[in-house]
């Protein structure tokens, strides 16, 4: 006998699993598995409700100074052609989101301090003054005044994902930084009163299922109120272009075991995981997803922010996009979020 069934039945009776738990309900073989996403499907319902939220994600510069070991845009890679998006056009980007009846925008970038914080706390007075939407910032490490700043103009949630809670796989991923500083920023930003959202990738060269649990108990531990799981998928440009991508299952099973740790969190269906699978956001939204976020950059540089080859609906224009997500959602009986969507506050009780 496995141990997937007793750590199910556990969790089901209300107990918040160990890292064992978590292990065995991510070792489930296939039929385990459809019960897994199961009970993460109906723990999504309890939570969140069948509601799906919309966030218009903004990638506005592709610049970064990092150089993560599995990321296309890493410093050391030459071969992609760079691009910033100016204040003008950031704002015509939100304006279409707004008009499309986005309730949210998320201005995402690589570590780009050409955007000083004070400009990107102008633009975010700005947007807050104008429409009516949250907005998240994802503009990864910063200082803490800068995130003040930010959290002073109005930004109201950020974006920060952990990538890995394993401190050795960090430090060898993305070097010159450690999970201690990251997770500073994230405290960081929990202090500031962000909505704070974090997550990991799936499939991580030298990354175990143990790796995989400390992922989902830090998560619990930071009490995010957005976790983003996805699967790592090589690019050519990096050093991990012969690493074999995360896979479909192993990454539905941790978004499921998420969900059933955090019951209340927003998950998105990931892009990475539309780009591994063309039914990967409709399996994600029925094993405990409930947000979806199309990606609003300008069709000019859209085909740009090369994070991981062939991403996922690049050709596509904001209403198109919007259309295809209507139509899915429609036909799985899922109705699109019309509040802002803001992050319900709980206390996790062991
Ligand atoms: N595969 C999947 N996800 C990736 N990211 C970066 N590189 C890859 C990759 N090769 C994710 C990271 C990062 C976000 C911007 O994209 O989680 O936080
Ligand atoms: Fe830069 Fe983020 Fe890519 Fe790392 S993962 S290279 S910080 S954009």
């Amino acid at each position: 006998m496995s141990d997937f069934f007793p750590a199910l039945r556990s969790v089901l009776a209300g107990k918040q699993p160990d890292a064992a738990a978590i292990t065995a309900l991510l070792s489930a073989r296939d039929d385990e598995a459809k019960e897994l996403f199961a009970a993460a499907d109906a723990a999504r319902r309890a939570g969140v409700g069948d509601e799906v939220h919309l966030r218009a994600i903004i990638e506005f510069s592709s610049h970064c100074r990092q150089n993560c070991l599995y990321c296309g845009l890493r410093r050391d890679n030459r071969a992609l052609a760079r691009y910033r998006l100016n204040r003008e056009q950031i704002i015509a980007a939100v304006d279409e989101a707004a008009s499309l009846g986005f309730k949210t925008v998320v201005l995402q970038s690589g570590e780009d301090v050409y955007y000083t914080a004070g400009a990107l706390a102008r633009l975010v007075e700005f947007i807050k003054r104008k429409y009516d939407l949250a907005v998240t910032l994802s503009v990864g490490q910063r200082h803490r005044l800068e995130y003040a700043l930010w959290r002073q103009a109005g930004a109201d949630r950020y974006l920060l994902k952990h990538e890995t809670a394993d401190e050795e796989l960090f430090r060898r991923l993305k070097p010159g930084s450690s999970l201690a500083e990251r997770l500073r920023c994230l405290y960081w930003l929990k202090e500031l009163g962000y909505q704070v959202g974090s997550g990991n990738m799936v499939g991580l060269p030298g990354q175990s299922l143990e790796a995989l649990a400390k992922d989902i108990i830090l998560l619990r531990e930071l009490a995010v109120e957005m976790a983003g799981v996805g699967p790592f998928l090589p690019h050519q440009n990096t050093p991990l272009k012969d690493a074999p991508p995360g896979s479909l299952e192993l990454t539905r099973k941790v978004l499921a075991v998420t969900r059933l740790c955090l019951p209340r969190a927003h998950l998105p269906a990931t892009t990475s995981l539309s780009t591994l699978s063309s039914d990967g956001r409709r399996l994600a939204l029925v094993s405990g997803a409930n947000v979806v976020m199309p990606n609003l950059t300008p069709p000019e540089v859209k085909g740009k922010y090369l994070i991981y080859p062939q991403k996922a609906d690049i050709t596509e224009r904001p209403r198109q996009a919007l259309d295809r997500i209507s139509l899915l959602l429609a036909g799985m009986n899922r109705p699109i979020a019309r509040g802002c969507g803001h992050a319900i506050k709980y206390v996790y009780i062991q």
